[in-house]
Formats: structure tokens, sequence, C-alpha cells
């Protein structure tokens, strides 16, 4: 069967608007339709290479119909004015920000929140997000970002949920629930954007905006469905991607825009490119001017320019060249006016500018009591030796490193407007607990300052236990910050060394915004805290973890490896035919490394230990439309209530094109008291081993399959079941 046949159709519903968009649409100029198509950034902040000066003059003659990187219910009130009271035909502006993880509450970075492996987590975020940003005059967020990710050089795997298909699809479907509420229309509603379609998580050399390209088998098993399952929970529109993929800039790529987004998955909101990255394409090779790329983006199906001014300056006279029907540019104002109905800006084009209301909720206690609680889920402790932690809080505490008192990092990237002001240090939670704490820096996160090291290793000999903050500075991470080492910048190592000699206990607490090399750390510091950046509680969050308060229960959602040379190195790779085994030269592994990563994908400790039973099934052989129950007994051996992330992993040992050694298919955490334990089941049925099959239908092949489950990707036990033919 033909792959388009094999997919369900959803077909557009008609809205509740078509006759008033029709109406409008009758009356509007080629260029006022145009005008609807293209977005500017105000020059309040910017968030690319260049800023675009008169665009109050644009919304007045009605060519913009769109702003971002504009916020606050004063300043969009203002502009809102100039749009329903000057231009001639009244539409209302709809108002764009990147609302990634928090916009003035702001939460732990995306990769951190799939730490938590607690979807419900990341929706009560997204939902802060909203109700705080709606709050502030904003219509609509520049998220999720929904690329699967298997390199940290990348900076933006802190804007992702890391590296897995299943895991980021669950992560990408939350948050779109979480930023579009109770639905478009409420007041404290905002339009998700699903971002960057697609692929752009996969650059070669994990260098930003480098080149994708892979086989469209692969790009549907692991990086597509992320964006489908956006798609699917409703998310009103979706951000091209900068990348090319296979021999195409996704702006100009047809068969991603058209054929796979609106056939293949019925989407029916609009499509906006990155900043400029319709011009962008001139660079890329496949326009030779700004005119003829934007001929080849209208035609795709891109409904409306970031920032490029290309659509404004060329798209009427394309039009008229005979270049782009008409029918194109409807359809694409039809979907812009539609969504700004469906938001109740012509009823109300000042419905999200109350002064009071944004008084009342921005930062309010509530939001930052939930931005505690989903910081703790995020933090992973990736090692405890001796149950070094939790700390008592009468031990003296040495808090050393450039981290430790530090406010302005914590927000990391991409944090909305938030301020490292409200940000609570983690000096200040350790305080606000009742630590018996002192803090010395030390270093800084960059250079090679060592003139802080003796009176930091003074400190860490007067005290009980050292708590060593360091890791990146949150430039360091995001857009256009990909690094070639991932190694701890600067002399925060060094200094780490210098601080062990002391032989004084030594508890790390990392925030960055990627995984890094920590081979040292890993063998020398008694523990380690993965805290990424956390936001505006940190200190609080942690403070609770490091006293025991909250017992840490993250889990990586992307692999650590050794060194920056076994990039990409993740936990669903094929099998290849000839897998490592250490005892032959002629299998696939360095010869100076293992192939093993520092910490697999999945794993992460907790102050109590936690044992399996043998998996069972309720059956050995199923068939197509029935459902197998797999079942395993989780019995907490320590001496601490703790909560476990169960994980389920599948192999399909034998199919029509190579599959993957592991791949999630589910997971479950799971609370249980010391001495606890509990059957923890999970249902497997047929849309669990889909894939696409030699043909590139999509589908199952009966056969053979290893079920898996356990506590991390590298640790779990199997069993073996049948698809029946
Ligand atoms: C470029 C980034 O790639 C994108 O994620 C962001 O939404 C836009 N700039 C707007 O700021």
């Amino acid at each position: 069967m033909c792959l388009l046949l094999a997919q369900i159709h959803l077909s557009a519903q008609p809205s509740k608007h078509t006759q008033k968009v029709e109406a409008l649409l009758a009356k509007m100029t080629l260029e006022e339709k145009i005008g609807q198509m293209t977005l500017y950034t105000t020059d309040w902040g910017s968030t690319g290479p260049t800023i675009r000066e008169g665009y109050r003059t644009d919304i007045r003659s009605g060519a913009c119909g769109a702003l971002f990187n504009s916020h606050t219910t004063a300043f969009t009130r203002e502009l809102q004015r100039i749009a329903v009271e000057e231009s001639r035909l009244k539409i209302p502006l709809l108002f764009g920000y990147d609302v990634i993880h928090g916009y003035k509450t702001i939460f732990p970075i995306p990769l951190g929140e799939a730490a938590s492996w607690d979807p419900a987590a990341a929706e009560t975020s997204a939902r802060v997000a909203a109700v705080e940003a709606s709050a502030s005059g904003l219509h609509w967020t520049f998220a999720p970002m929904c690329d699967v990710s298997r390199d940290p050089r990348w900076g933006r795997v802190m804007e992702g949920a890391g590296e897995d298909t299943y895991l980021g699809s669950r992560f990408a479907e939350a948050r779109v629930r979480g930023f579009q509420g109770r639905g478009l229309g409420n007041t404290d509603a905002m339009i998700a954007c699903v971002k960057h379609f697609a692929g752009y998580g996969a650059p070669m050399g994990g260098r930003d905006y480098n080149t994708v390209d892979m086989s469209e088998r692969y790009f549907r098993d692991f990086y597509l469905p992320p964006y489908e399952a956006a798609v699917r929970a409703g998310a009103a529109t979706v951000m091209t991607s900068f990348n090319d993929y296979d021999g195409m800039p996704a702006s100009g790529n047809k068969h991603l825009l058209t054929d796979i987004l609106r056939k293949e998955w019925g989407f029916t909101g609009f499509v906006v490119t990155d900043y400029t990255s319709i011009n962008e394409m001139v660079n890329h090779g496949v326009a030779a001017d700004d005119k003829a790329a934007g001929e080849l983006a209208a035609n795709a199906g891109v409904d409306m320019d970031m920032q490029g001014a290309v659509y404004q300056r060329f798209l009427a006279q394309s039009v008229r060249d005979g270049k782009v029907p008409v029918s194109q540019i409807d359809d694409a104002v039809r979907r812009i006016l539609t969504l700004k109905m469906d938001m109740g800006l012509f009823e109300d084009p000042y419905k999200f500018c109350d002064p009071e209301r944004e008084k009342r909720v921005i930062l309010s206690a509530d939001h930052r009591a939930k931005a505690r609680d989903v910081a703790r889920k995020s933090v992973v402790l990736l090692k405890n030796e001796g149950q070094t932690l939790p700390l008592n809080t009468k031990a003296k505490i040495a808090l050393i490193g450039p981290l430790g008192d530090n406010q302005s990092e914590l927000i990391g990237a991409w944090s909305g407007s938030g301020s490292g002001n409200d940000c609570i240090s983690l000096l200040q939670g350790l305080t606000n607990a009742g630590g018996n704490v002192t803090f010395s820096k030390g270093c800084n996160v960059e250079g090679d300052d060592r003139s802080g090291f003796d009176a930091a290793v003074a400190l860490a000999r007067q005290s009980d236990v050292i708590v060593l903050a360091i890791g990146e500075m949150a430039w360091m991470s995001g857009e256009a910050a990909s690094r070639a080492d991932i190694n701890l910048p600067g002399v925060q190592e060094e200094l780490a060394r210098a601080l062990k000699a002391t032989g004084k206990p030594m508890v790390v607490v990392l925030m960055n915004g990627r995984p890094l090399t920590i081979p040292w750390l890993a063998e020398n510091a008694s523990s380690i805290l993965e805290a990424w950046w956390l936001g505006t509680e940190t200190g609080n969050a942690l403070a609770d973890i490091l006293y025991g308060a909250y017992n840490p229960s993250g889990k990586l959602p992307m692999t650590f490896p050794r060194s920056v040379g076994q990039v990409p190195v993740f936990y669903n790779e094929k099998s290849t035919g000839r897998p490592y085994d250490p005892n032959s030269k002629w299998t696939s592994k360095y010869i100076d490394s293992p192939n093993a990563p520092l910490y697999a994908f999945g794993y992460g400790l907790s102050y109590t230990t936690f044992s399996y039973g043998d998996p069972v099934v309720d059956k050995k052989a199923f068939s197509n439309g029935e459902k197998i129950t797999l079942r395993v007994r989780l019995t907490n051996t320590g001496k601490y209530e703790g909560e476990e992330t169960v994980q389920l992993y599948i192999r399909d040992l034998v199919a029509s094109s190579t599959r993957p050694v592991k791949e999630l298919k589910g997971f479950q955490k799971i609370r249980l008291k010391p001495g606890e334990s509990r059957d923890v089941s999970f249902e497997i049925g047929e849309n669990d081993l889909k894939f696409y099959r030699r043909d590139m239908t999509y589908g199952t092949e009966p056969g053979d399959f290893d079920l898996m489950v356990g506590g991390s990707s590298d640790q779990v036990k199997t069993i073996r079941v049948q698809l029946k033919p």
C-alpha cells in the first residue's frame, strides 16, 4: 500500500468562523493578505541576527499582522491599538514570544523537566507559563520544541526532551496541553507552536544550523513522532526548522510541510518559518534570490514569514508573475484569521491586556510552589557513594563553586522574561532550610583564575562536607551555543581535584544545559546531583533534596558520554552486523574507549534502592488486535520512601528492516515505602510494535520480540514473546 494511503487522514473540520473569515478575505487587497502572513520582531529584544525598525508603520498600513518579542499588557496594548484603530481593516495583531520553560516564574529547562519522566509535571510547567504570559499580553508561544537529539554538542538539547522518540512524544503532547489549557479562546490559553519542523536536532557534528540528512525510514521512525504527537494533541501552529532535510531546507520543503504535515497528519493550523529562514534558502543554495526563496516557501506550504520580510517585499509580485497561485495565499490567510478569531481577538483585541491580572498572577506563591515541585522532580542523582546524601541539617557545609551563590545563571537559556533576581540561589536555599553553611567561590565557570582555590580548600578543611556547585553559564547552551568539547569549562574540575585532596566527602551539584563529559567526577566525587538549570526555585528545590525532604527520582533523558569522541552515543542504537564483543577485535567498538557511556539513558538513583523481580506475561504469544500484559514485582529494598520509574523497552528480533536493540515503549512512576512491594504491569499491543517496514508501510511484522523492564536502559530483565503470523 502506498505510504500516504497507509496514514490516517484527518480532514479539516469546517471552522465556526468560516463565514466571517470569507467575508473579511473578500475585502482584503493582496498586500493586506500578505501582511497577515508577515511576522516581525519588535526592537524590545532580539532572538536572531536582524532587528527591524518601522514595524509600527507596517501595522498601520496592514503590512504586518503579527509581532514577537513584545510583551507586557502596556506595550501590547499600545501596538494593538495601532492595528485596530489605525489600520484600514482593523484586524487585530497576534503577539508571539519564546515562552519555553516559564515566563517570569521560571521552571527547569525542558531537558531537566524531561528528567522527571513525569509529563504531568511538564504540563503544569507549561500551564503556569501560559497563565503568566497570557496575562502579560501574549497569545502565542514558540514552544514546545520537539526535536529529538542525540548529540550533546548541540546547545539546543536543553530545550527539548532529549534523545528518545517515545519520551519526547509524551512530553511534546503534555506541553501542548499545558499551553493551550482549556482551549484557545480562554484568556489563560496560549497558542502552542511545534518546532522545529523537522529534524533540527540532528545537525551534522552537533553544530547548530548545520545540514541534516538521513534516510526517510530513520527520520520517520525516530525523529518525526514527537512533532506528530504535538500536532495530534492539538497544537495550532508549527514552525519550520533552519536545516535542510534530504537536500531541501525545511522552509521550502513541500514534502514535509504539505505531504506529511497536512495530508498525513491532518494539520489545520498555520505554519510559520523560523527567523529569516526563507531568506536563508539563498545561502542554502536552493534559491537564486529572496524572491525565488519566497516562492519556494509559499508553494511548499509556509503561511507566515518570520522576520525575513520576503513575503512583504516580493510575494505580491510573485503572484502577479504567476509563480504562486493566489489560492495558496488565501488558504494561508484563512488559517491565520481563523486562529485570531479562535483566540477571540476580533471580539476583544485587548482581552489579554488586563494589568491587574498581570500583577496578580506573575510570580505568585502558587506558581513558585509549582516551580519548586517540578524542579525537585527534575534532579537526577548520578552517584551516592556511602550514602553521603542526604545531609544532616547540622552538618557543617562548605558550599564551594561559581554557581553556589549565583542567581543569574539558574534560569538557563531561553528563560522568557525571567530574571535571575527572582531566583533562590543554592546558598539561599540551604540557609532557608536552616543549614550550617559557609560559602567560598573558588573559581569562575570560565577562565583560568585559580586565585580562589586556597580559600576554598581552607574552608573545606574546616567543614564536614563539601557541596560543590559547578557547571555551565546559561549562554553556553541554547541556540547558537554548540560546543566541540563538552567538558566542564574553565578550571572547575581542577578545583574539584584540589578539594578532593582534603579527603572530605564531596557532593557535586551540576548546573548545566546538556550532558557533560565528567569521568573524573564520576570516579572521585562522593555524590553527584545533575540539577540542569532548575529555574526560579533552584535553591529551595536543591535544599529539599540535599537535606532529604525530597528523595530524588529523576532519570536521564539523554545519555552521558565518557568522552566527546563517543558522540553520538544513545541507547536505541542498532545492532550492526558485528555487535560489540570486548574479546573480539573485529567488532564495532573503539580501541581507546568502552562503547558503554558514562551514564545511560534512563539511569538515575534514589536515596533508597529498588529491586526488580523477573517479568512475567499473561500469554507468550498474541496476535494483532490483542494485548499482552507484562508484570514485574518492584520492591523498595532501602530505608527511605521513594519513587522509581519503571521502564519498558522492546526489541523486534527479526524484521524486514534493521531495528534498534531497545526502544522505550512505556514507563510508570511508582512510589513505595521501605520494604513495600508492588506488581507493576504494562499492556503491550500492536501499536507498540509498529515501524516502517521494508516497503515503507507502517505496521507490525510477526515474530519474536524481547520485552525488557528495569530502572535504566542498561539494567533490564528480559522476557520473550511472539506476535503470531
Ligand atoms: C530562532 C529560534 O530557532 C526559534 O526557536 C525561536 O522561536 C525564534 N528564533 C524566535 O525567537
